[in-house]
This record gives C-alpha cells, sequence and structure tokens, in this order.
C-alpha cells in the first residue's frame, strides 16, 4: 500500500529516485511523485504510472542534494494529480510523502482550516505538511515540530518530510506502517521495502512504531518520538542478493517467481532449533488459531488439515479481518500463528496486537525478516524464499505450506521424515515446471478458457484449500471470475450456475477425497459442465487433464503448480498486467 523512498548521498539524484520508485511500484501505482531540493523545493507528481510521469518531468534529470518520492495506492481521494504525493504546507517549503491512514484527518483538517491552512487535495495525508509548517512555524526547530505533529495524529503511518530550510536532512517517522533505512558509505536511503536500495547496501535499520529517524549523507540518527530521546538502534544484514530483486530474464516477475518453487522449497530448512522451540509453543498452548490473509490464509487453511490429521491438533485458521469477531475466544492459554509473507498486513498485525492484549503468545511465520510482525512475535519462522515482487504470492505460499508441514510433523516427532518429503516435494515440483510438454498443455488450456466468464474449482479436504487458492490466483491475475468450492459443496447451490461448457477444475490427489471428488466432478458435467482435471491419471469425467505427480502427503504443494501456470497464461492471453494487477497494491498495510 503506497511505496515510500528518500535518498541522500553522492550519487545523481534523479537516476536512483527513479529506479527506487520503481523497485516499489509493486506496492501501489496509481500516480507518483518526487519532492527535491535543488535551488528551493521542487514538487514533481501526476496520476499514471511511473514511467509515463518519470518520461513527462524528466526524473532522470533531476538533481539537488536529496529527494524523497512516492509511488500511491489510493484510499483517501481520487487519482488525480492534485492527490498524488508529495503533499506541500502552505509555505511550500515542507513536502511530505506518506503510506497509510490517518484516522483523525478530518479534525485535524477542521482545526488547521482555522488557523488558516489552505488545503489542496481530498487526501488525509495533507493535514501533515500543515501540522509540522504549525508547529514548525512555533519552535524554529524541525524535529521538535514533528515530534509535536506525530503527537497529534491517529491511524497508521509511516512518512518521510524534507525541509527546504534544512536541505541535507529526511525526516522518517514510522507508526503502524513499514519504513526501512539502508545504510551506505556516503550516502544513506529510506524506505518502504529492502529491495528499493538493495542494489546499493544490505545493511539496514529497522525503525519500530513512534520512532523518528533524521537521515543525512553521513549519518542516522534515531529518536523516540514519546520521550524524545535518543534510540540505539541493531543493523541487520540483509540475506537477499540483489539478483533475487531482479526479473531475471523472465518477462515477468510472476513466472520468475513461480518457477523459483525449484529451489525455494527446501530453503525453509535449516532451522530446526526454531521449529522446537515453536512446537513447544503449541503444545504448551490449549487453543491453537492460525490467523492471516488472502494466499497466507490459504496455507493457513491447508495446514489446519494436516494439524487434525497428523498431529491430533485444533488449529483453526481465521480469516485475519474477522478475527476481531472470535477475539474473545483468545486467552493466555492461547497461541496465534500469525501468517505473513510481508510480516506487515494491517489485518494480521491489528489482529495478533488484540491477541496479544488477551495474553497469547504469537508465533510469528514471516518472509521479510525484520518485518513488523517478527518483531512483535515471541517467536517467529523464517520461510526464506527470498523477495517476491509480483502482486500475487505464489513461492511464498508453498514456502509458507513446506514450513508449516515441518511444525506439524515436528510435534509428532517426523521433522527428519517431513524434511525427506519435502525435498521429494520439491523435486517433483521442479520435474513439473522444467515440462515443456506440461507448460504447452497448460498454455493451450488457458488458451481455450481465456474467453470464460466463470471458471469453478473444486477439492476435498486439503485440496478444497488449493481450489480456493487456485481461484484467487486466476481472479486476481486475469480478471476471470474464478470461485473454489469443497467437493460437496456445489449441490447446495452453485451448481445453479452450470451450463453447457461451464470450465471446472477438479483437484484430484490420489488421497482419500480422490472418488468422491470424481463423483462430484461428474454431477457438474452431467449438467454440462466442461471438466479439467488435475490428476495423475486419466478418467472418464476428465475433458482435459493436467497430469500431476502422485504425490499425496504434501499435495496443497504440489497441485498449487499448475493452476498458478493457469493464472499467468490466463492473464498473457487476456492482456492483463500480470506483477501489478489493477486495484491491488503487494502489502496491504491499511485495515
Ligand atoms: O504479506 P501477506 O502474506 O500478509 O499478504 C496477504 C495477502 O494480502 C496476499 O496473500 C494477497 O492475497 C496476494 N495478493 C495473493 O496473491
Amino acid at each position: 500500500m503506497c511505496g515510500i523512498f528518500g535518498y541522500t548521498g553522492f550519487r545523481r539524484l534523479g537516476p536512483i529516485i527513479l529506479e527506487g520508485l520503481k523497485r516499489l511500484e509493486y506496492r501501489g501505482y496509481d500516480s507518483a511523485g518526487v519532492a527535491f531540493i535543488s535551488s528551493g523545493l521542487q514538487v514533481m507528481k501526476d496520476a499514471g504510472k511511473i514511467d509515463e510521469i518519470s518520461r513527462k518531468f524528466n526524473f532522470s534529470g533531476i538533481d539537488g542534494k536529496l529527494a524523497i518520492s512516492h509511488t500511491r495506492w489510493a484510499t483517501h481521494g481520487a487519482v488525480t494529480q492534485t492527490n498524488a504525493h508529495p503533499h506541500i504546507s502552505c509555505n511550500g517549503r515542507i513536502a511530505v510523502v506518506h503510506n497509510g491512514i490517518i484516522e483523525n484527518y478530518i479534525d485535524l483538517k477542521r482545526e488547521l482550516i482555522s488557523l488558516g491552512h489552505k488545503f489542496r487535495s481530498e487526501t488525509d495525508t495533507e493535514v501533515i505538511p500543515h501540522l509540522i509548517e504549525e508547529f514548525y512555524r512555533k519552535t524554529g526547530d524541525p524535529l521538535k515540530a514533528i515530534f509535536m505533529a506525530v503527537s497529534k495524529l491517529d491511524g497508521s503511518f509511516a512518512f518521510l518530510a524534507i525541509f527546504e530550510d534544512h536541505p541535507d536532512r529526511i525526516f522518517a517517522v514510522r507508526y503502524k506502517s513499514p519504513l526501512v533505512i539502508g545504510l551506505g558509505d556516503g550516502e544513506n536511503f529510506v524506505a518502504s521495502d529492502v529491495p528499493a536500495f538493495l542494489k546499493y547496501t544490505k545493511k539496514v535499520i529497522f525503525l519500530d512504531d513512534m520512532e523518528v529517524a533524521v537521515i543525512s549523507r553521513n549519518s542516522v540518527e534515531v529518536f523516540n518520538s514519546l520521550t524524545r530521546e535518543k534510540v540505539d538502534k541493531e543493523i541487520y544484514i540483509v540475506p537477499w542478493s540483489v539478483e533475487d530483486a531482479e526479473r531475471g530474464g523472465y518477462p515477468h516477475f510472476m513466472m520468475k517467481e513461480i518457477m523459483e518453487q525449484r529451489f525455494t522449497i527446501t530453503r525453509v530448512l535449516g532451522q530446526d532449533d526454531r521449529i522446537r522451540e515453536a512446537s513447544q509453543l503449541i503444545k504448551d498452548a490449549q487453543k491453537v488459531f492460525l490467523v492471516a490473509a488472502g494466499t497466507s490464509y490459504h496455507a493457513c487453511l491447508a495446514s489446519s488439515y494436516w494439524f487434525a490429521e497428523i498431529a491430533g491438533v485444533n488449529a483453526r485458521a481465521v480469516l485475519a479481518s474477522e478475527f476481531p469477531s472470535i477475539s474473545k475466544l483468545v486467552d493466555d492459554k492461547s497461541l496465534v500463528i500469525a501468517v505473513s509473507q510481508s510480516g506487515e498486513t494491517a489485518d494480521v498485525l491489528e489482529s495478533v496486537r488484540m491477541a496479544k492484549k488477551r495474553g497469547s503468545k504469537i508465533l510469528g511465520i514471516v518472509n521479510v525478516v525484520g518485518s513488523s510482525l517478527m518483531r512483535i512475535s515471541d517467536a517467529f519462522l523464517t520461510i526464506n524464499a527470498g523477495p517476491e515482487i509480483c502482486v500475487l504470492a505464489t513461492k511464498s505460499y508453498t514456502s509458507q505450506l513446506t514450513i508449516l508441514y515441518l511444525l506439524v510433523n515436528d510435534l509428532v516427532g517426523r521433522l527428519e521424515n517431513a524434511k525427506e518429503e519435502i525435498k521429494r516435494a520439491e523435486t517433483l515440483v521442479a520435474h513439473m515446471l522444467e515440462s515443456e510438454a506440461l507448460l504447452k498443455d497448460i498454455r493451450r488450456i488457458a488458451k481455450d478458457l481465456s474467453a470464460s466468464e466463470h471458471i469453478f474449482l473444486i477439492g476435498r479436504g486439503i485440496s478444497y484449500a488449493t481450489s480456493l487458492e487456485g481461484a484467487l490466483k486466476i481472479k486476481e491475475v486475469s480478471y476471470i471470475h474464478a470461485e473454489g468450492f469443497a467437493g460437496g459443496e456445489l449441490k447446495h447451490g452453485t451448481l445453479a450456475l452450470i451450463e453447457e461448457g461451464t470450465p471446472c477444475i477438479a483437484i484430484v490427489p490420489e488421497d482419500e477425497t480422490k472418488d468422491q471428488t470424481l463423483g462430484n466432478a461428474m454431477e457438474i458435467k452431467a449438467r454440462g459442465g466442461y471438466i479439467i482435471g488435475l490428476s495423475n491419471e486419466e478418467h472418464v469425467v476428465f475433458d482435459e487433464l493436467i497430469r500431476t505427480p502422485s504425490e499425496t502427503s504434501l499435495s496443497p504443494i504440489v497441485m498449487i503448480i499448475p493452476l498458478q501456470l493457469l493464472a499467468y497464461y490466463l492473464a498473457l492471453e487476456r492482456g492483463c498486467n500480470v506483477d501489478q494487477p489493477r486495484n491491488l497494491a503487494k502489502s496491504v498495510t491499511v485495515l
């Protein structure tokens, strides 16, 4: 949800700002803008894609000492040039870019207008530069003005501010929205996410809530905004390589990230101690909740079947956005396992905060090391999948399934066996992804389905989760209405939608659900449905077969691969924007 990026240092400003913005574009892509200081504070911004805006204003040509920039995912105010960030103070000498939501902006705006401030946009963000201006006028001290402004804000915010009067400093503030500082030699970076500057430094500082950083070319100082005291921050070394954040010859990040599953699944291994610590937390808990959103929720749902079948543990998968409604069930004997690729999803973080207040322990499972979720958890596990840039989650899903599978098996003393199964699953995934015949078949099927209005997916047991995840992938990237169902559910209503030729994908692993799912496929076919089977063998009910390995214990990992590919090819056939689907953003950092 919006990307913010700032730089101060010895490099030419334009190219580095443009590069940082482009690398954050996955977080939002409605509009973009830059503020920089070069003989006065200047702002360039517009609605549209970064490339278009950059061409219009010649971002590459920007020169000066420092700059802050923004790529927007609109929340308050339409997608217009005026609403694009940066926003400026009345006198045009303070500029701000912001990610998050200022919940009390209406009251603040009213107050500021009564003090004579003139607003230009419909955004919540614009109150920030005006507030800072107000306090700066009173104190003459930019840091004090920021502290005072922060104390007035409710909601979630990561923002950067620059002052024309202090052209050597970027002020960075974080509360409930991510912000990370990249430490260079004679230069420093600040961004919503590490890939923005990974090419230049792997040394980072993660800001915590209510911290304010003062960033200049040769120094970074961090203060607690409540006590106003200086804070000593730990420096982390990011374990990702530059190549991890590049497309590496693939036409889209989505394809690159799907293909990376040939080796990312086993990258989860190697954290036995942390797994043991995590399974102890489960053993000590009377109630276990798996909390996540979107794809991560599907990984939780799939794992709830493993928890039940393998370990006899009742682990309830709950959508993070629904968690508040059941939070009364959570107490000091509970464990919340919160799963999030980004570790920054607002619904997940809010659920965790709520659970903590009720005395629950938190086990975080994240991809982004240093993320908010990791830092507020009592214990954490990483999936180590490397940066996932495409808005669609692909490799993070299979890695989340992997770590959850290891965890469940550790509970019953099967960790070593599970590791072997995982290695085998990765080999099967690699075979599928390296099979030109399979890729060709899926591409052909995508072409046939590309004009469909609806696609239904059915699966039973753990494959129900696969059907939901497959449907999400198809919807998100190809804009075809797709829905996943438990195989037995269609006849309770949805069967009414089946017409001659309606495509339905039956997920049929070689497990105890096979015969019943085939039976459900028969019911659909009898009403004219067109059945595409995901199975290791032909069956009379299938009009098309996508052949999958006969792996059973890790079928969610194996079976999702062809569905990810199908979604990708559907998007290509329909000319959709693969890496940046409309209306979406990679990390949803607003509630
Ligand atoms: O970073 P998280 O795993 O917490 O993100 C959760 C969802 O926003 C995410 O999985 C989303 O549904 C993806 N776009 C799905 O492809």
